[in-house]
């Protein structure tokens, strides 16, 4: 018996969002397993510079446009892969779209949440993980967040001008966790494992009153950088957590444990 190994070479791998806040972390962590990872989101030319900084590394990554938003965008995207790579082996669902920046965020702005965040995500799982389950493997991991498992702590917000959050994101990404077990179940008798991780905040120079709440809050102390969520997204990716599906992992530094 083979011990399942955590290596994702010789695996093609997908990361929506590649250049943002955890994305342009996530990508160097996964173009360093030796895979062949794409990216995909709307601004292709911002990919393309990461895409050409891990090249010159010696790592093997490419840049694709992807609005998550628009089905035949979607399809567009899943058909380029296909002809040029097969089938997936894993999908990480990390882009995000923050249109609504408040409480009282207009209408208009949530609906557009959802197109993107809620249908969109759901879009990912039904053409991406429909292939998967034809190829009878496949690994499909959703970037959540604490703030899908919890509700906004407004106390740590007090002095600083973060504290208006905005309810799409509380409601997408709750839903991206039950979504996962969704279709973890349905192509779970495919071998396809669908799991969530829920992140915890990410360190971008917040207020200094913010930091201290948020880090005490916190058991080990402090927020994400770049290098946190990578060791997990690689281990549901690859082979050694081949029994794991319709989970969701928090990486938030003992956040939610508190
Ligand atoms: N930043 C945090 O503190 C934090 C905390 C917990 C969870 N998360 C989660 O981590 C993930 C990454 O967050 P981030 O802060 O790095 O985000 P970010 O805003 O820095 O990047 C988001 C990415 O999504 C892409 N995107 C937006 N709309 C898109 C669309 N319609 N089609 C395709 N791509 C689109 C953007 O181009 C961008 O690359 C998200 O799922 C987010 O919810 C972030």
């Amino acid at each position: 018996m083979s011990f399942p190994t955590f290596s994702l070479q010789n695996k093609t791998i997908l990361l929506t969002g590649g250049a943002g806040l955890y994305g342009r972390g996530l990508a160097a962590m996964l173009a360093q397993t030796g895979a062949t990872l794409i990216l995909a989101a709307r601004n292709v030319e911002k990919l393309q510079v990461v895409a050409d900084e891990e090249t010159a590394k010696g790592h093997t990554v490419f840049a694709e446009a992807l609005d998550q938003g628009d089905e035949a965008s979607v399809i567009a995207l899943h058909d380029r892969i296909q002809a040029k790579f097969g089938p997936l082996h894993g999908l990480v669902n990390n882009a995000v779209l923050r249109p609504m920046k408040g409480a009282n965020g207009a209408v208009e702005q949530f609906a557009e949440s959802m197109r993107v965040n809620a249908t969109g995500v759901m879009l990912m799982h039904r053409h991406f993980g429909q292939t998967m389950a034809e190829a009878g493997r496949g690994s499909i991991v959703n970037i959540g967040s604490i703030q899908g498992m919890i509700g906004p702590s407004y106390e740590l917000y007090t002095g600083t001008n973060m504290g208006d959050m905005p309810p799409d994101y509380f409601f997408h990404k709750g839903g991206m966790e039950n979504l996962t077990r969704f279709y973890a179940a349905l192509y779970g008798p495919k071998n396809v494992r669908v799991n969530n991780l829920a992140p915890g905040g990410f360190f971008n120079n917040q207020p200094e009153p913010f930091l201290q709440r948020y880090c005490e809050h916190t058991m080990l102390g402090r927020m994400a950088d770049e290098t946190d969520l990578g060791g997990a997204v690689i281990f549901l990716l690859s082979d050694a957590s081949r029994y794991i599906t319709g989970v969701n992992l928090p990486v938030d530094g003992g956040y939610t444990a508190k």
